[in-house]
């Protein structure tokens, strides 16, 4: 069984293309550009392909029998994802997987919300068999901290106190991988989402914690200077981000939605998962503590 996997260099792809030949697929990553020697092992079939190249994705389709499907953060995401799942059905593929965003549709004000919950709308409604995961915000977004973190010691995400629901992308990617490899997982929308969320004062205070000085929550009553900022400085949920006008716009409608809505989750969403995965999901913490690990030995 060959399965296509979309994003696969980046953080939730390349996990999902090593749990997958764990379960022994066959895994073919789409890139658009050759990537350099080891970025794969060496059983992954490279396509090269661009998602708003349709005829690239033809090409990649071919002989496939799955497609895990990621965009990349890019406010054509809604053109690229539906590229790919016309071309997906016109092949005559057995099943998709899709990697939405938790709560699609409660945040359609944000442009990367309406996207995808566009793209779950549309392949709830076609009849190709599909499971669609709903993640929330990442653990590994906070690896983009550390120069604030170490240095100023200021967490500068803009979280509120009201609670967003976080998880791992390598429980992401598990649970991708069973969803693709195993029966029983037609038509189902799964949340991702760990047991604890985040606020902004308990981020700080879990951060001084394990970095052993005092972090100061940056706050959130100024998205105006929030914005301006991600526009000079980039994505701050990623190290390698470069300033995108369109995305310092879109994560500020995200963040000021959060503080004043929340991004929480239930017991039951995080159980149900757990069920999903065969174990409970990763915790913030235990994140948290292996990143401060890994940068104090740096
Ligand atoms: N950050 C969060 O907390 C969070 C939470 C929930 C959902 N999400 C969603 O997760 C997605 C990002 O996932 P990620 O962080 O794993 O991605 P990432 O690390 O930023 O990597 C982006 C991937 O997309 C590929 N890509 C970008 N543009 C492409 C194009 N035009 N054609 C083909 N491939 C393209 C890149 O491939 P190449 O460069 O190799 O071509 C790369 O593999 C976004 O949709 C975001 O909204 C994020």
């Amino acid at each position: 069984m060959k399965i296509l996997v979309t994003g696969a260099t980046g953080r939730v792809g390349s996990e999902v293309v090593k749990a997958l030949l764990q379960r022994g697929a066959d895994v073919r990553a789409l890139t658009r550009k050759q990537p350099k020697p080891g970025t794969f092992p060496s059983a992954v079939e490279i396509a090269l392909g661009d998602l708003t190249d349709p005829v690239s994705i033809a090409e990649a389709l071919k002989s496939v029998d799955k497609l895990f499907l990621l965009n990349g953060g890019s406010p054509d995401e809604l053109t690229q994802a539906l590229i790919a799942y016309s071309l997906s059905k016109k092949a005559g593929l057995k099943h998709l997987t899709y990697a939405s965003i938790y709560q699609a549709d409660q945040f359609l004000e944000v442009p990367h919300f309406a996207a995808k919950y566009a793209v779950e709308e549309a392949i709830r409604a076609g009849k190709m068999p599909y499971t669609i995961l709903r993640p929330a915000y990442f653990f590994q977004n906070e690896r983009a901290l550390k120069a604030a973190l170490t240095g100023p010691g200021v967490y500068p995400i803009p979280a509120g106190n009201q609670g967003v629901a976080v998880v791992d992308v390598r429980d992401i990617a598990k649970a991708a991988a069973i969803s693709l490899t195993e029966e029983g997982h037609q038509g189902k929308t799964y949340d991702q989402v760990s047991a604890e969320m985040l606020t902004g004062p308990d981020a700080a205070a879990t951060w001084s914690r394990l970095l052993g000085k005092e972090i100061t929550y940056a706050g959130h009553a100024d998205f105006d200077n929030f914005e301006a900022h991600l526009r000079k400085k980039g994505n701050p949920l990623r190290e390698t981000g470069n300033p995108m006008s369109w995305l310092a716009h879109d994560l500020r409608l995200m963040f000021e939605a959060f503080v004043e809505r929340g991004f929480r989750n239930t017991e039951d969403q995080t159980a149900r998962f757990a069920a999903l995965l065969g174990h409970q999901p990763k915790t913030y913490s235990s994140y948290a503590a292996e990143l401060a690990a890994e940068w104090a030995a740096a």
